[in-house]
């Protein structure tokens, strides 16, 4: 059985005692959802230590958006990952299609931030998706296949096993346009096909969740399909209650 996970990542929003509100508000509500479902909070790097504190006793998890591909040193206005996992972080999410559009992320970045994940014992979010024009063009399964191939393909076996893979459709994200069901089970499919093609049956235990305008009304019939198991939310992540009822969706 793989982990049904529903990740909530708050982006650049929410002031700090926003932040905890909000963490507060999932903890209350958490206990209305089957407990099969595993909430992680990706919080900003100012929250971290506050919603740290607002989530003890809960199983909801913590998490951050980002890392540095340094271990520490002279790298101004970089956040490394041990100063993160320092903060109760398990999670960081990685590669999202807003680090790689708007500051330039490359495999190579990623693959640096990957290995500095691992090596403080966090479990990475890696997101894969493919862009408007390339769904268009029919590229989707090629652009996947790279983003896969030129990263989690440079993991031991042991690494895999603590990954979760986020596909996002970047034509889904923040525009209220979801890739429907069928589509994201297509995909989702195809992406396990890849990872299979490298790491056997371990892929079958691994994670794929679906994000892009993933809402309550529209969580339950993505998460009915077989490869799909949860979700990266982003604005539906930043109000408690729309959170934990895309949680009911399983
Ligand atoms: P969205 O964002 O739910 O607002 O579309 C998802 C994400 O970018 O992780």
């Amino acid at each position: 059985m793989r982990k049904k996970i529903v990740a909530g990542n708050w982006k650049m929003n929410t002031l700090p005692a926003e932040g905890v509100e909000l963490a507060k508000g999932v903890v209350a509500g958490r206990k209305e959802v089957c407990e099969c479902v595993n909430f992680i909070v990706c919080a900003p790097f100012t929250h971290l230590s506050m919603v740290a504190e607002a989530l003890k006793g809960s199983d909801v998890e913590l998490g951050a958006q980002n890392c540095a591909a340094e271990a520490k040193g002279a790298y101004t206005g970089e956040v490394s990952a041990s100063m993160i996992a320092a903060l109760g972080c398990k999670y960081v999410i990685l590669g999202h299609s807003e680090r790689r559009q708007y500051y330039g992320e490359t495999s190579e970045t990623l693959n640096r931030k990957m290995e500095q994940a691992y090596a403080n014992g966090l479990t990475p979010i890696y997101c894969v998706g493919e862009n408007l024009e390339e769904r268009e063009a029919g590229n989707h399964f090629a652009v996947c296949k790279q983003q896969i191939e030129e990263v989690v393909f440079n993991l031991t076996e042991e690494q895999f096993k603590n990954l979760v893979i986020a596909y996002e459709p970047v034509w889904a994200i923040g525009t209220g346009k979801t890739a429907t069901a069928d589509q994201a089970q297509e995909i989702h499919a195809y992406i396990r096909e890849v990872l299979a093609s490298k790491f056997g049956a371990a892929a079958d235990e691994c994670p794929i969740l679906y994000g892009g305008s993933c809402k309550p009304s529209n969580a339950q019939e993505i998460f009915a399909k077989a490869d799909v198991d949860g979700g990266l939310i982003g604005g539906a992540a930043l109000k408690a209650e729309d959170f934990l009822g895309i949680g009911k969706g399983f």
